[in-house]
């Protein structure tokens, strides 16, 4: 949080919403939705393609805004599973900015202690996206800041196939030493993609869709969502501080009532209590 203050200068209106936010309560994890990238080509009358070249820059601005504020982990949507329906042009010409961007951004993520990670099914992926990504995934494995993710060919319903299927292996491997595997939430949670890192707290959409459209499908059940009208181009770091700033001014519960807790306080308060309904198991007079 310090470091992006010590970056911006008294008075900007950037430096403004980074001093309301709160540092005791930023999200631990984000995770966006980069959508609008051809609207925003279509509007300027530019191929598709120059929507994505222009999104590389928000990508960016995102990702060291993010190391800036101390968050420890952003993860981004890069390409679903369902994005090789594309023209195989347009795919292409996503494999050459994710390569360019790898390429380049090297620098980046060493001085701001960034740990890269890459999430999805890779082994489909063409060999030279495949090195690049593992070339800094390897450079960046010492470094103990923000873990960016990179979703690549991801989709959440296999991330939970894959998860089951590890789950039924390991299982069988016990089995055979007479152990047992436990089959709850946190077996599956450990075998996802996203083993070992905090679920996200603030799941953020451009370009104004309703929709989840299979990111993240386990690990946002308690997220916060922020959906924005502005195209992924044109999201600035002004708009990632409101988006944090919105995030704290709601009241997460998690399924509860908030604070204090029903068996704290409510419990025995007859405000609370209907006396209509009966407690289980006492016949009601
Ligand atoms: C969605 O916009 C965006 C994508 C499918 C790709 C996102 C890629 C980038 C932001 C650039 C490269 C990324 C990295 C990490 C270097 P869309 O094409 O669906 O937009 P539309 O809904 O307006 O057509």
């Amino acid at each position: 949080m310090q470091r992006l203050l010590e970056k911006l200068a008294p008075g900007d209106a950037d430096y403004e919403l980074a001093r309301a936010i709160d540092p005791a309560r930023l999200p631990a994890h984000i995770a966006i939705i980069m959508d609008g990238n051809g609207r925003w080509a279509k509007r300027r009358y530019l191929p598709r393609v120059s929507g994505h070249r222009a999104g590389v820059q928000a990508v960016r601005t995102t990702v060291e805004t993010c190391a800036q504020l101390g968050l420890r982990a952003l993860t981004l949507y890069a390409f679903s599973m369902e994005n090789w329906k594309r023209p195989r042009a347009e795919v292409e010409t996503l494999w050459r900015l994710l390569r360019i961007y790898l390429g380049s951004e090297l620098p980046l993520m060493m001085r701001h202690d960034i740990r890269f990670g890459a999430i999805g099914r890779l082994d489909a992926l063409p060999a030279f996206v495949r090195a690049e990504l593992d070339e800094v995934i390897r450079r960046t494995e010492n470094n103990r800041g923000l873990l960016l993710n990179l979703a690549i060919n991801y989709g959440g319903r296999a991330e939970i196939v894959d998860a089951v299927r590890t789950l039924i292996k390991d299982a069988l491997v016990e089995d055979a030493r007479a152990g047992r595997t436990e089959i709850d939430e946190a077996a599956i949670s450990a075998r996802l993609y996203t083993a070992g890192m905090p679920d996200p707290d603030l799941l953020i959409r451009t370009s104004g869709e309703m929709r989840i459209s299979n990111f993240l499908l386990w690990q946002i059940a308690y997220a916060e969502l922020y959906v924005t009208n502005t195209l992924w181009p044109d999201f600035t770091r002004a708009e990632l501080l409101e988006a944090i700033l919105d995030y704290q001014r709601r009241d997460r519960r998690f399924g509860g009532l908030g604070e204090p807790t029903l068996s704290e306080e409510t419990a025995t308060d007859p405000e609370t209590v209907d006396p209509a309904i009966e407690p289980a198991g006492i016949p009601a007079r």
